[in-house]
């Protein structure tokens, strides 16, 4: 069924992944609109995945604005740490995003290049109204592998360490419009709009 919203409110309050949500959305026929707009308070995630995570940030947006949401839920799995930080990404040092990567560094001290294997993981859901029974749900990931060491000033959270070997280049040297085409969100947004046409 075809779904053709008027607005739709974005259910994050992260600014790295708002600036890329609104690049794609640009121009995706419906306006969007940050959740802050509204201010719609924080939900807890208190999901143990990456769904259910979304699927309560979308439903505390719709609740909170009456109008249809999408939410995105995201993170890093590294194969070394048996796929942590996960969905505890944002929350991994409990100091930020710089925080974390230094945590990341430090755990994965000494582990050779072959096992620093790692990938972003994204869910994305679209809920029509706060009670919707059967939202629309779409997720990517995206492979690479933890540096040595931070590389580069674009982007966000843990994409001065994430090394994408199909571009040679960390994630965080990657432009807004290269990193878009190949990301974890970019592949799981170009998922849910075919999915909401
Ligand atoms: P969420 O807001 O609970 O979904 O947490 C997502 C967290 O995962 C972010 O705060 C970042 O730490 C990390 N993350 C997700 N996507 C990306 C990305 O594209 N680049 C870098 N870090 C990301």
């Amino acid at each position: 069924m075809a779904i053709k919203p008027q607005k739709v409110v974005l259910a994050s309050g992260n600014q790295g992944k708002l600036r890329e949500f609104f690049r794609i959305l640009g121009t995706a026929g419906f306006e969007i609109v940050a959740q802050s707009e509204y201010d719609v308070p924080d939900v807890e995630e208190t999901g143990l995945t990456f769904v259910e995570n979304a699927i309560l940030k979308a439903r505390n947006a719709a609740k909170h604005t009456g109008l249809s949401a999408l939410a995105d839920d995201s993170g890093i799995e590294v194969d070394a740490l048996n796929g942590r930080p996960g969905i505890y990404s944002a929350r991994y040092s409990g100091k930020g995003d710089d925080a974390n990567n230094i945590k990341l560094l430090k755990e994965l001290e000494g582990v050779p290049d072959e096992q620093r294997t790692a990938r972003f993981r994204c869910c994305i859901v679209f809920m029509r109204h706060a009670d919707d029974p059967s939202p629309l749900i779409a997720d990517a990931s995206w492979e690479g592998r933890i540096l040595h060491e931070l590389s580069g000033t674009n982007g966000f959270g843990y994409d001065p360490l994430f090394f994408v070997p199909t571009h040679n280049k960390c994630s965080a040297e990657l432009s807004p419009d290269e990193k878009n085409a190949i990301s974890h969100r970019g592949q799981a947004l170009q998922h849910i709009l075919k999915l909401m046409s």
